[in-house]
């Protein structure tokens, strides 16, 4: 089978570098000329773990390009993975999934072709997809095409192993069309690729589940998914806030009830809340689609709430030790969403350097991935980066650890903190073990009661 992949995101690159680690011959199709290019020279326009090692031992089997005339006539399958991103009324931006659909139409062969959709799309756009091919079928005669919804469940930096260990595939669409997608990932279904020396299978993993569904429960299933992760993680920040008040540990509370099958662990870490590109977009648009239908969906509001409010009781934690901000110099270590990857889409870093800024503060922050897509893309916020954690802490008044990477945990606090005016620590992301060996006032998220010794 040939594949064309269209996008080459984060999602489109994930999937067309692992589908050719897979012995597929595909094409990755995006119409940024100057990502292609950089593609074309073996570099890759994001950070991801382990991704720039399987580019190279897959790129026989790559090809780059920007037309879709030399991408889409001879594919068998043709992914498109663009980017979905978010209008201000929460509705998820179509134009480019839209302008890409009709690009393949113009460009279909004749022989069947399966067009599938990977990227995150609102509710019954399988539908309105199917619709525009017709559109243009009707002028066209004789192409044959098939519509599958494949929603993508990879995390950013960890994309590699969730792709090539999945816990399911969701396919929805016609049982020709999901029977030919099942036979075009059989190797994954079956696990019988040769796993990457740095990528390897995790220990105890069998094989994905397939689920086959119609086209719309399978758009349904990746923003309850999502949408339900969200959830999951307010929840645990909500009784955060509780535990404060009571003086319990979060930490403690909810390794207790993650210990429960039905609950589980993963995704309730309290802190600064979620950011990303996907859970704020996904839940609003989840009830944006509610709205279209004069649905209500309360559960997924007050989740979005809870993630706001994380986001200003971490400002909250700081004027309480330090009161007024203005002319005090404010550490924010992390930048990126997460750690793993130099993605900042609502990224809270981003509101805290914002609001220190309104409030008075000087900011020096620092990432270790991050900072040269941050001088590209937070042009607008006004901080000076420090070259290293120790350097940014060095003569500040208070710090906050905004994102969870591992150099922050190893960091030797003892020493780093005596080099701080002040030495306030606001940790939200909880990764500090108390006590700590030097004197410092030390703010967590749900944890400000540590048990006495
Ligand atoms: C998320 C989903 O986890 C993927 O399954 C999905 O494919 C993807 O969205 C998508 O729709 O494309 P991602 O946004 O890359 O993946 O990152 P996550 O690892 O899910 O983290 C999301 C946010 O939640 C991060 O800001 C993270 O810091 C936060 N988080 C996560 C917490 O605050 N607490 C937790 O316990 C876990």
């Amino acid at each position: 089978m040939n594949i064309t992949i269209v996008g080459t995101g984060y999602v489109g690159l994930g999937t067309a570098i692992m589908l050719a680690y897979l012995g597929y011959q595909v094409t990755g199709l995006d119409s940024d000329q100057a990502k292609i290019d950089g593609l074309r020279a073996g570099a890759l326009p994001i950070y991801e773990p382990g991704l720039e090692e399987l580019l190279a031992s897959a790129s026989a089997n790559l090809h780059w390009t920007t037309s879709y005339a030399d991408a889409i006539p001879h594919a068998d399958v043709i992914f498109i993975c663009v980017g979905t991103p978010p209008l201000p009324d929460g509705h998820p931006n179509l134009s480019y999934l839209e302008s890409a659909v009709r690009s393949v139409a113009e460009n279909l062969d004749g022989k069947p072709q399966i067009i599938v959709n990977k990227s995150t799309v609102p509710i019954g756009t399988g539908d309105w997809v199917l619709r525009i091919l017709e559109e243009h079928a009707a002028r066209h005669a004789g192409s044959r095409y098939e519509v599958v919804s494949n929603p993508e469940f990879l995390r950013e930096g960890t994309a590699l192993g969730d792709s090539l260990y999945p816990d399911r595939i969701v396919l929805g669409g016609s049982a020709w069309a999901t029977g030919r997608l099942r036979e075009l990932y059989a190797p994954l279904i079956e696990q019988t690729f040769e796993a990457p020396p740095h990528i390897p299978r995790p220990r105890g993993y069998m094989q994905p589940a397939v689920v086959e569904t119609t086209l719309t429960s399978a758009e349904m299933i990746k923003y309850a998914a999502n949408a339900f992760l969200a959830l999951k993680i307010s929840f645990a920040n909500e009784i955060a806030g509780l535990c404060e008040c009571v003086g319990a540990d979060i930490q403690e509370v909810t390794a207790g009830i993650g210990l429960d099958h039905r609950i589980g662990t993963p995704f309730l870490a309290a802190g600064a809340g979620w950011g990303g590109s996907c859970f704020g977009k996904d839940t609003s648009a989840l009830i944006s689609t509610g709205q279209d239908y004069g649905y209500s969906m309360p559960i997924l509001r007050a989740a979005i709430s809870v993630n706001d409010r994380q986001r200003h009781l971490v400002i909250e934690k700081l004027q309480k030790h330090l009161r007024l901000l203005k002319g005090k110099r404010v550490a924010v270590l992390g930048m990126a969403f997460k750690p793993n990857t130099d993605d900042l889409r609502d990224a809270p870093a981003h509101d805290f350097i914002t609001r220190l800024s309104q409030l008075g503060a000087s900011v020096v922050a620092y990432d270790p991935v991050a900072m040269p897509r941050a001088r590209r893309e937070w042009q607008h916020l006004t901080y000076v980066e420090a070259a290293s954690a120790q350097a940014a802490l060095h003569g500040a008044d208070a710090v906050i650890i905004a994102t969870e990477w591992s150099e922050f945990r190893t960091l030797n606090w003892s020493e780093a903190v005596c080099t701080m005016r002040t030495r306030v620590i606001v940790d939200a992301r909880n990764i500090l073990t108390l006590p700590l060996q030097v004197p410092a006032v030390l703010e967590q998220i749900g944890r400000d009661h540590p048990r006495p010794s």
